[in-house]
């Protein structure tokens, strides 16, 4: 199969240093990339970087490239331009048409999908005109990834950072195969493992990563869903977008926050490991070795339940089953007892790994057997709730 190709713009932001990593992860993921500099971004960082990291050379002149016309060859080349980190000025310029450089002119040229990764002083990114050229690029179907909030280089607190480069490589992943064509769409994802109390120290838990949970929310957002993450315990980096995910850890706690919050959701994706027992009584003090050694557990609420019975008519209700035996069968007799949508049935031999092989069951018991990393798998879980 032939490499999917990236044309990488890199302008001069005080970010463009992490460019480079995100080339490396680009080249290593298997894409053909191809950077282009403004004057400004060779300010920052040099292209031999880039060069010897993704094996092309850096083009960053309209006039001094080997091609006679290499706006349009590269605009052409590429399946998806990204441009990271892209300052205020070439934003500006996108939005005017401007093509006075190689990238501006690319831009004016390139056909497919574009994604921006604005990154700068936060007063220079809540400036109404460079919002106004944001909301512009996103009226025309560009993408665009919102930047971090923290302390920025120039020494401010606030919106501007460039975000981690893993994210913009998942987004660079959607954008190439889908547009945001979830807008509008309230989504509800639980993710990881519950943890049950039996003293101070001791828990009840699984090996429940939250990895397929956080590959939903992520495949979600950047479709354009408004996403509510609900997790236990997890051991993956939440999407820095997603900075209003609530921890509920105790099976307790996750129900007296998903259920009031399903009410307002169109689709509901349970996807936590929820445990079916907890210890009947908390010990205030750590047991001590030697003291009695038996824990007397009971039933857990059982929260899908719940939420299947209290389920509207516009809403979608998704359950995940991880089973060792009997996979299809166990599966499918949970989407019936629990009045489900649909069910994603996987083996426990792939828990905590990145990727799975799954089963997807709806209501019809229409099954179909998908393989691959879970971001993908989240990907096409959404596609399947989209034709049912
Ligand atoms: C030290 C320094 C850091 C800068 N950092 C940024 C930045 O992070 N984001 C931004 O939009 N502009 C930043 N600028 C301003 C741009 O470099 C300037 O607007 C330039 O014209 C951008 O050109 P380009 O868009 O063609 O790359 C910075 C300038 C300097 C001197």
């Amino acid at each position: 199969m032939s490499k999917l190709k990236i044309v990488l713009g890199v302008t001069g932001g005080i970010a463009a240093y992490k460019a480079i990593d995100l080339a490396s992860r680009l080249f290593k993921e298997g894409f053909q990339v191809r950077t282009v500099f403004t004057e400004a971004a060779a300010k920052f960082v040099s292209p031999i970087n880039f060069a010897a990291i993704t094996h092309e050379s850096v083009h960053d002149s309209l006039w001094e490239d080997d091609d006679p016309i290499p706006h349009i060859s590269l605009a052409d080349w590429a399946d998806l331009v990204v441009i990271a980190p892209a300052t205020a000025n070439t934003i500006a310029k996108a939005v005017a048409g401007i093509s006075d450089n190689l990238l501006s002119s690319i831009l004016l040229a390139h056909t497919k999908p574009v994604l921006w990764v604005p990154a700068m002083n936060v007063n220079m990114y809540q400036n109404p005109v460079t919002q106004r050229n944001l909301a512009i690029l996103a009226e025309r179907g560009h993408h665009v990834l919102d930047p971090a909030t923290g302390l920025l280089a120039c020494a401010y607190t606030g919106k501007g950072k460039y975000p981690p480069n893993i994210e913009i490589v998942y987004a660079i992943k959607t954008y190439l195969n889908y547009r945001r064509d979830l807008i509008g769409i309230r989504a509800l994802v639980s993710a990881g493992a519950t943890v049950e109390a039996i003293d101070p120290m001791r828990v009840i838990s699984n090996r429940s990563s939250g990895k397929m949970g956080l590959a939903l929310a992520r495949a979600l957002s950047l479709r354009g869903a408004s996403v509510k993450l609900v997790y236990a315990s997890i051991n993956q980096e939440i999407p820095y977008y997603l900075s209003d995910a609530i921890q509920a850890l105790s099976v307790q706690e996750m129900r007296d926050v998903i259920v009031p919050l399903a009410e307002e959701c169109d689709w509901i994706f349970k996807c936590a490991a929820v445990s079916d027992y907890k210890p009947s009584s908390y010990s205030e003090q750590k047991i001590k070795k030697g003291e009695d050694l038996s824990i007397h557990l009971e039933q857990t609420i059982d929260i899908l339940t719940e939420l299947g019975n209290n389920k509207k008519c516009s809403q979608k209700l998704v359950g995940f089953a991880a089973e060792t035996q009997d996979i299809i069968d166990n599966a499918k007799g949970k989407l019936e007892r629990k009045n489900l949508d649909m069910i994603v049935a996987n083996h426990l031999e792939n828990a905590g790994k990145d990727t799975n092989r799954i089963v997807v069951i709806d209501k019809k018991g229409e099954t179909k057997s998908i393989e691959g990393c879970k971001f993908e798998l989240a990907h096409k879980i959404i596609d399947h709730l989209k034709e049912i």
